[in-house]
C-alpha cells in the first residue's frame, strides 16, 4: 500500500515537508505538492531579496526535493479556488497546508489608505517579480521615503532603496523593475524603530550590510544610539555597537541617506489624495514595558511610506483559523484528523528559512504516527478532477522551461544568470510555447 499526501504550497515548509515525509516514512510514499503559482520556492523566489544570491542558492536544495521520485509538482492549483479540502481528503490519506503568510499586518492610523502608502508585502513582490504586482505598479518619483519597521524586511527594502540599478542589473530583479529602480528620484530613506537599537529585530550581518553602501551615507543620531543597561545577548550588543559606530561617523556625501531612527511611531500619514508626510510621535517604554508616546512630534516630508511591520497569514476555506494568532491552530503540526499545518502558517511570520526544517519534521512524526496502522486510500489520483475542471497543473519539467527561459532572457539583456519573467502570462508562454 501507498500512503498518498498532499502538502499545500511550495514554500520552504511544503518541501522540506514533503522530504521529511520522503525520508521518515517506513512505508511506500508519493507526495503531490500542491502550487498555486507556476513556479516553486515561495518566499525564496519572492522574497528573500534578489542581491542575496547566496540565500536564494537554498533553492538548489530544494530543487533535489522536487526532483525525488516520490514528489510530483502540481504548479497554478489553489486550494480554495480549484480544490476544497473535501476534494484533498477524498483523493489523499493527509493534507498538510503549508501556504505560508502572503498579506501585510496593519498600522491601524489615519492615513494608511492613501496612495503612496505602500505595504512592504507589495513592494518586495514587486521587485521579486510576484506575478500579483505588475512592473507598473510603483514609480520612485519622491525625494524622501520613509520605511516603518526595523525588522530583516526593512533592511531588505531599504537596501534595494539605496542601491544604484547598475549595482542590481546582475540579479534577477524584473527589467522593467530595474529600469523603474535606475528612474529612482530617492535622495533620503528614513528607516524608523518604535522602540531602541536594543529592541530591533534585524540581525547583524544584515545590519552590517547597510554600512557598506557604496551609494548612501548611513546616519543614525547620537541622542537615539544611546542604550541604558548593558548586559544584552551578543547579537543584540553587536547591533548596538555598529549603530553607535554608524553615530559617530559623518556622512561622506553619497548620493543618497539612510537615517536609521529609533524612539518614534508612526502616528499619522499626511496628505489628501496622495502621501505628502508622515507625523512621528517620541516614545519611551513605560514601567511595563510597553511603547507609550511622549507628546513629542515631528513631520517627515515623504511622499512614500512603506509599511514593514511584518507578515500576517490568510485563512484557508474549510480550514480552522485563529483569528487572534492569525494561524492555525495545531497541536505538533495537527490540525484535525488527517489534516496538518507546517511552516508559516502554523508558527506566525517569523524564523529564517531553515528553521522551516525542523518545524516541519516535527509536523511529519506527528502525521506519520497518527496515520501508521490506518487503512490507507484507495482513490485515483487527483489528475482526473482537475481535468474535469479544466486545470492542468504545471508540471515540474514546465517549471524547468520557465527557469531556461529566465536564463536565456538574463543572456540576451547582458545581466547575471537569471532574469525574472514578468507574469503570469509570460511564464506560460514559456512553458507552453
Ligand atoms: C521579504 C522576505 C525576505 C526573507 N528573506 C529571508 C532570507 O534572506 N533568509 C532567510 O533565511 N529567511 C528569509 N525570509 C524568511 C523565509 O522566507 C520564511 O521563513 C519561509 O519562506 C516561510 O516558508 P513557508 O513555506 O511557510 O511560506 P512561503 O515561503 O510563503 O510559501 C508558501 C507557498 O504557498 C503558496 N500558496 C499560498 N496560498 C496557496 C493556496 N491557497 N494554494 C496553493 N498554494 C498556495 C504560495 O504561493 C507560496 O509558494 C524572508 C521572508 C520575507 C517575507
Ligand atoms: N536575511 C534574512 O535572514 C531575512 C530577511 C528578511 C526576513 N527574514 C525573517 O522573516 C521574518 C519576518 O521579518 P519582518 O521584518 O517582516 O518582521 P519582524 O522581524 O517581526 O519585524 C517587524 C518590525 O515591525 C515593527 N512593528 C510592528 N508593528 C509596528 C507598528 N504598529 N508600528 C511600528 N513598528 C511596528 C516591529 O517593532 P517591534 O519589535 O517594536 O514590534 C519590528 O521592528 C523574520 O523572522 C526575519 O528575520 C530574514
Amino acid at each position: 500500500m501507498t500512503l498518498r499526501v498532499a502538502v499545500i504550497g511550495s514554500g520552504p515548509a511544503g518541501i522540506y515537508t514533503a522530504e521529511a515525509l520522503v525520508k521518515q516514512a517506513q512505508e511506500d510514499v508519493r507526495v503531490d505538492v500542491v502550487e498555486r503559482l507556476p513556479t516553486p520556492y515561495g518566499l525564496v523566489r519572492y522574497g528573500v531579496a534578489p542581491d542575496h544570491t547566496s540565500i536564494k542558492s537554498i533553492a538548489n536544495y530544494l530543487r533535489r526535493v522536487l526532483e525525488l521520485p516520490e514528489v510530483r509538482f502540481l504548479g497554478g492549483v489553489t486550494l480554495g479556488e480549484h480544490l476544497s479540502v473535501e476534494d484533498l481528503l477524498s483523493h489523499y490519506d493527509a493534507v498538510v497546508y503549508a501556504t505560508g503568510a502572503m498579506v501585510d499586518r496593519k498600522l491601524g492610523i489615519p492615513g494608511e489608505d492613501l496612495p503612496g502608502s505602500v505595504a512592504a508585502t507589495d513592494f518586495v513582490n514587486w521587485y521579486c517579480g510576484h506575478p500579483d504586482v505588475s512592473a507598473s505598479m510603483f514609480t520612485l518619483d519622491s525625494a524622501e521615503i520613509a520605511v516603518i519597521g526595523v525588522g530583516n524586511v526593512a533592511v531588505d527594502v531599504v537596501r534595494v532603496l539605496a542601491k544604484t540599478a547598475d549595482e542590481l542589473s546582475s540579479t534577477d530583479v524584473p527589467h522593467d523593475v530595474l529600469e523603474r529602480l535606475g528612474a529612482s528620484q530617492v535622495k533620503a530613506i528614513h528607516m524608523i524603530g518604535r522602540r531602541g537599537p536594543e529592541h530591533a529585530k534585524f540581525t547583524l550581518k544584515e545590519l552590517r550590510e547597510l554600512g557598506e553602501l557604496a551609494n548612501a551615507d548611513v546616519c543614525v543620531r547620537d541622542d537615539e544610539a544611546v542604550v541604558l543597561g548593558g548586559d544584552f545577548p551578543r547579537q543584540i550588543r553587536g547591533n548596538i555597537d555598529v549603530l553607535q559606530s554608524w553615530a559617530a561617523r559623518p556622512p561622506v556625501g553619497r548620493p543618497r541617506r539612510l537615517d536609521v531612527r529609533f524612539w518614534l511611531r508612526p502616528v499619522e500619514i499626511l496628505g489628501t489624495d496622495r502621501v505628502e508626510g508622515l507625523r512621528l510621535e517620541r516614545t519611551r517604554l513605560s514601567e511595563e514595558g510597553r511603547v507609550v508616546g511622549t507628546g513629542e512630534f515631528e513631520t517627515l516630508p515623504v511622499g512614500m511610506v512603506l509599511r514593514s511591520v511584518g507578515y500576517q497569514s490568510i485563512p484557508l476555506p474549510g480550514v480552522p483559523f485563529d483569528e487572534r494568532s492569525m494561524t492555525v491552530p495545531n497541536e505538533a503540526g495537527r490540525v484535525r484528523d488527517r489534516e496538518y499545518v507546517a511552516g508559516w502558517l502554523k508558527r506566525g511570520p517569523t524564523g529564517v528559512i531553515g528553521t522551516n526544517k525542523s518545524d516541519a519534521a516535527e509536523t511529519v512524526r506527528t502525521l506519520l504516527s497518527d496515520l501508521a496502522g490506518h487503512d490507507r486510500t484507495q482513490s485515483a489520483p487527483i489528475d482526473a478532477l482537475l481535468l474535469e475542471r479544466g486545470v492542468r497543473p504545471v508540471t515540474y519539467d514546465e517549471w524547468l522551461a520557465i527557469e531556461a527561459a529566465e536564463g536565456a532572457l538574463a543572456k540576451s539583456l547582458g545581466r547575471g544568470e537569471r532574469v525574472k519573467l514578468a507574469g503570469l502570462e509570460a511564464m506560460l508562454r514559456a512553458c507552453r510555447p
